[in-house]
C-alpha cells in the first residue's frame, strides 16, 4: 500500500482548473504495470472520485512510453491460482468503474495491459509516432484486461484478429482510422491537447459529464460482459502451459521463444 499518498510509480498533479494529471513514472521499464504501479493508479482514482475539484483525469507516460503492458518479470513465477487470486483485478475494477472522464495521452508504446489501460480511458489522444499492440501471444498468452473484448469492439474483428493473433503493432494513424484513438497530433503536442480537452470536459456539468459516460458506456462495455470473464479464465488456464514458461523466459533473456503446445 502507498502511503498518505505517497506515490513512486506515478505522479499526480492536480491544478485549479478540474483536471487531475496521472504520469506512469517506470521510464527505465517502459512504464510496463506492476501491481504496484496499477494500486496506485486505483488509489489516485479512487481519491479524485471523492474530490469535487476534480472533475476530468488524465493519464499519460512519457515520450518513448504510454505503457509496454504488464510487468513481464512480475508474471515470472505466477501460476493459475495466482492469477485467479491476483490483487489486480481489483485494480483494473477501480480504473474500469471510476465515474469521472478519463482522458489518455499516448506517446510511443501502447502495448498489451498498457493498450488495455488506454482502452479503459474513454477517450484517446496520440503522438503521430506511437504504436499500439497486443503482443501477449508472443508470450504464450493472451490479453488479460478486456483486450479481446475492448479492442474487437472498438476496430471491428477482423484488425482485432490480426493484432492479437500475430502480436503486430498498428501505427496511431491506423488506430485513429479504426477507431481505436479520437485524434493524432504531433508528439510534443500530445499532453498539451489532452489536457485542453480535459478542461473542457471539466467545466460542464458534472452529473451530466457523468451520466454521459455511465450511458456511453452501456453501448460498448455493455455487450462485453460474458466475454470479460471468458478471456480471464482463459488468461488463468495459459498459465498452466510450458508456452507461458517458454514465452516469459525468452523475453526476458532477451531471444526468440520456441513454442511446443506443451
Ligand atoms: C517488463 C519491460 C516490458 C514489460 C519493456 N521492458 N517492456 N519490462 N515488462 N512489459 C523493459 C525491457 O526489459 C528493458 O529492460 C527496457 O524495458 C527497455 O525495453 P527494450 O526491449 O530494451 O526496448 P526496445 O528494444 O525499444 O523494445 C521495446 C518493446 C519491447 C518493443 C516495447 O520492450 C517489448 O516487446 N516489450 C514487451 C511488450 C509486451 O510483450 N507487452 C505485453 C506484456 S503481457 P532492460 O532492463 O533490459 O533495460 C501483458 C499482459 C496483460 O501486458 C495482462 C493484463 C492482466
Amino acid at each position: 500500500m502507498t502511503q498518505d499518498g505517497a506515490f513512486k510509480d506515478i505522479i499526480t498533479e492536480r491544478g485549479e482548473d478540474g483536471v487531475l494529471l496521472i504520469r506512469l513514472n517506470r521510464p527505465k521499464a517502459l512504464n510496463a504495470l506492476r501491481t504496484r504501479l496499477l494500486e496506485e493508479i486505483a488509489e489516485a482514482l479512487l481519491a479524485a472520485g471523492d474530490d469535487g475539484d476534480v472533475g476530468c483525469v488524465v493519464i499519460t507516460g512519457d515520450d518513448r512510453a504510454f505503457a509496454a503492458g504488464a510487468d513481464i518479470g512480475e508474471m515470472q513465477d505466477k501460476t493459475p491460482v495466482d492469477v485467479v487470486r491476483d490483487p489486480r483485478a481489483a485494480h483494473w475494477a477501480t480504473i474500469r468503474t471510476f465515474r469521472k472522464p478519463l482522458v489518455a495521452a499516448i506517446n510511443g508504446f501502447c502495448l498489451g495491459g498498457g493498450n488495455e489501460l488506454a482502452m479503459h480511458c474513454d477517450i484517446l489522444i496520440a503522438g503521430r509516432t506511437a504504436s499500439f499492440g497486443q503482443p501477449e501471444i508472443n508470450l504464450g498468452i493472451i490479453p488479460g484486461a478486456g483486450g479481446t473484448q475492448r479492442l474487437t469492439a472498438m476496430v471491428g474483428k477482423s484488425k482485432a484478429m490480426r493484432m492479437i493473433l500475430s502480436g503486430e503493432r498498428i501505427t496511431a494513424e491506423e488506430a485513429c482510422a479504426a477507431g481505436l484513438v479520437a485524434e493524432v497530433c504531433e508528439p510534443e503536442l500530445t499532453l498539451e491537447r489532452a489536457m485542453t480537452l480535459a478542461r473542457v470536459i471539466a467545466s460542464k456539468a458534472p452529473l451530466a459529464v457523468e451520466l454521459a459516460k455511465e450511458a456511453v458506456l452501456a453501448a460498448s462495455d455493455g455487450l462485453v460482459k460474458d466475454g470479460l470473464a471468458l478471456e480471464r479464465k482463459a488468461f488463468a488456464l495459459l498459465f498452466a502451459t510450458e508456452d507461458r514458461r517458454e514465452g516469459v523466459r525468452a523475453f526476458l533473456e532477451k531471444r526468440p521463444p520456441v513454442f511446443t503446445g506443451a
